[in-house]
């Protein structure tokens, strides 16, 4: 690494001209070829308003013509199509080439000849191709071992991750200068040992896209639908089509049909070839899946929310999973390369594995057989999925799946279970039989399960659910036989306890409901903070039918979450409403397909718990504590508990984290 001077950057269009920048940047000599004086001027031109821009910011210390000093151009064929005695004389001093010419096997081959026959022996032969064998460019020259792959992202001055590519004769020695000269350059690396067509990113995102527009094209779902499931339950940056606009249709066009030449089998969708054939590229032509009024200007299409989760989020997963187990068994990168990958190559949120620990590797599988059903080829599940399946390894919900989660504690109580699974705790109520009506030990089971779980700092959010075919039916009737109205009013106030303790719980609470959630079991799920709802839950407060009213805040929170006289309706009519309708009217925030209940409501349950916990208990008290008081002491309040936030140390770890641009870690100090 330390002979590392001078590198040379063969092809200066989008990439070439980008990784010139990113080395002069890092200090390095560079020479910049290419075939024409004009594109090499070209190219600088751009550089230089990059470098300024990163001035500008201050994210390049050096003035841009110190850096720019640094660039020495080259024509580097003459008129007849040799390269030039002068290319030869800048190869010879040469430490590193990278090459980033047009995707063409043969021109390739014919420049790595060259460069092979005119840098000295240490020299290592970068090539940046996304779509060709590294092997195959590096059989045309007499130093295999010094050949290997470095696929930058575009832009490479802001991308921060290269995929590092091993050919079938790389030695590990190239591979670690080349790992350690992406370092010098600023970038995070994967190791990608294998040379397989489309490497790490290139691959899953290439499922991913095809899935997307297969959804689309067997009638599945809507453009929008997909997109909106992609950006907001996915928590995706763009969604699938908007990034396929995005990145350029036609240039997913060719890089789907140069990897499938190359026995990357994948089902071809018929929506992207015609956007293809009609010569809607995308943002660059003004249409494509969404329009543009200007062309070439990116504008953030809308997509509307409420089609969230309209498509099932296993579905869009469950190619790339399968991809990436593919390439995990296949020794080609490990788990945590695939992830960090994806995380840092495409903007995810999460790395693939990590989806599919959190969605369950079952619901991969099923996932997989559904596509199967619609056609789709490559849809065989991988026999890892497989094993992982037959061995109980799940994911989230089994405590381990690609990685470790740590043991699932269970604990269980006359009428409760208590599941946790770090960062997040289940309280399932757990009288099947009675549809869990919920008798005083009910009730006083749940106020212990929740002081319990208060103290424990490895737990952030609760999830409250039924077993069995409810929620909950409500307040066990039984109990009420040959009561006094006194005791009746103890058992009422106690409820009502147990709703507040709810709503000022420092913990976010989540109410994933399913089956009936009547009379009482609709006051408890109202006390909660978020409500999640199955297809085929029922909501009501049927209390009326037995001659008395809502007893544990119905009369309360109803109005509050439903407005007055929807309210009214539902307590003087007692009638059930099913989610669908509880949705617009506001009792429910969100209605998904009942297999999908616990894992949208884990789903959300982990991003919440990614967020700082004291800043959740202040959010959370400042609105339910300022929706009971007037707007001044409301502020007051907010004010207040705005300013104390002030005094953590996960304030100082969010802004650090946001200027460092990375993820937080919070630690609820
Ligand atoms: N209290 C005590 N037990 C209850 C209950 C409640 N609130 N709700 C249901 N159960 C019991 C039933 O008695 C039955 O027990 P059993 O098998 O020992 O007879 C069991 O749960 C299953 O209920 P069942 O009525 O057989 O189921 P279903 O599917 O026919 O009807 C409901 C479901 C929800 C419509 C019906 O159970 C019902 O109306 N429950 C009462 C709802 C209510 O009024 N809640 C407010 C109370 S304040």
């Amino acid at each position: 690494m330390e002979k590392i001077k001078t590198i040379t950057v063969v092809g200066a269009g989008t990439m070439g001209h980008g990784i010139a920048e990113v080395a002069a940047l890092s200090g390095f000599k560079v020479y910049l070829a290419d075939i024409k004086q004009e594109f090499l001027d070209n190219a600088l031109s751009k550089i230089k308003w990059s470098l300024q821009k990163l001035y500008e910011k201050g994210v390049a210390r050096e003035p841009v013509e110190t850096v720019l000093s640094r660039i020495t151009t080259v024509v580097n064929v003459d008129d007849e199509g040799r390269y030039t005695e002068e290319f030869a004389k800048i190869l010879r001093q040469t430490d590193f080439m990278i090459e980033a010419i047009p995707e063409k096997l043969e021109l390739k081959k014919q420049l790595f000849k060259f460069a092979s026959d005119n840098t000295p022996s240490h020299t290592i032969l970068a090539t940046n191709t996304s779509s060709l064998p590294i092997t195959e460019i590096a059989s045309a020259t007499d130093k295999p071992d010094k050949v290997v792959g470095m696929h930058f992202f575009n832009p490479p001055v802001l991308m921060p991750l290269v995929e590092i590519i091993k050919g079938e004769k790389t030695s590990d020695e190239t591979v670690n200068t080349t790992i350690e000269l992406a370092k010098r350059f600023g970038k995070q690396t994967v190791l990608v040992k294998k040379d397989v067509p489309g490497f790490i990113v290139n691959r899953i995102l290439g499922r991913f896209l095809n899935t997307a527009c297969l959804l689309v094209d067997k009638g599945v779902a809507s453009i929008e639908e997909v997109d909106a499931t992609v950006r907001y339950t996915l928590g995706m940056p763009m969604g699938a089509f908007e990034l396929a606009d995005y990145s350029g249709i036609d240039v997913f066009y060719y890089v789907f049909k140069a990897t499938s030449e190359r026995g990357f089998t994948i089902t071809p969708c018929k929506l992207i070839e015609e956007k293809f054939k009609k010569g809607e590229y995308g943002v660059k032509s003004g249409k494509g899946f969404y329009t543009y009024p200007e062309p070439g200007k990116y504008r953030k299409p809308e997509i509307p929310k409420e089609l969230a989760g309209k498509v099932d989020p296993s579905l869009l997963l469950a190619l790339p999973v399968n991809e990436a187990a593919w390439l995990i068994r296949n020794d080609v990168a490990t788990k945590e390369d695939i992830d960090k990958a994806v995380k840092l190559g495409l903007n995810w949120p999460k790395g693939v594995l990590e989806y599919a620990d959190e969605y369950g590797i079952d619901s991969i599988i099923n996932a997989l057989n559904r596509l199967k059903e619609l056609g789709v080829r490559e849809a065989d599940a991988d026999p890892l999925l497989l094993e992982m399946k037959e061995k109980g390894l799940l994911g989230r919900k089994s405590g381990k799946g690609f990685y470790e989660y740590g043991e699932i504690e269970e604990i269980e109580k006359e009428t409760l279970l208590i599941r946790i699974e770090k960062p997040v705790a289940w309280i399932i109520l757990n009288r099947p039989d009675k549809l869990n009506a919920l008798s005083p030990t009910l009730l006083k089971e749940l106020s212990h399960a929740l002081d319990e779980l208060e103290d424990r700092n490895d737990v952030r959010v609760i999830i409250i659910k039924g077993s069995g075919r409810a929620f909950s039916a409500g307040a066990d009737v039984t109990a009420f036989a040959g009561v006094t109205p006194i005791q009746v009013l103890i058992f009422s106030r106690k409820f009502q306890e147990l709703t507040l303790k709810i709503q000022y719980y420092s913990k976010p609470v989540i109410m994933a409901i399913h089956g009936y959630a009547l009379g009482g079991g609709l006051e408890l799920a109202m006390s909660g903070d978020i409500r999640i709802a199955s297809e085929d839950a029922m909501l009501g407060q049927p209390e009326i039918n037995l001659g008395f009213i809502p007893g544990a805040g119905g009369t309360q929170r109803l109005p509050r979450l439903a407005g007055i006289s929807r309210a009214k309706e539902l307590i003087y009519t007692g009638d059930m409403i099913p989610a669908k309708e509880a949705y617009r009217i506001g009792l429910v925030d969100k209605v998904v397909p009942p297999e999908r209940l616990d894992q949208e409501a884990r789903a959300l349950a982990l991003k919440i718990s990614e967020k700082p916990p004291l800043a959740l208990m202040a959010a959370k008290y400042a609105i339910n504590l300022g929706m009971e008081t007037n707007i001044w002491t409301g502020l007051n309040l907010e004010a207040s508990l705005f300013s104390l936030l002030f005094s953590t140390e996960d304030v100082i770890e969010g802004v650090t984290a946001f200027f460092e641009k990375r993820k937080p870690r919070f630690k609820g100090k």
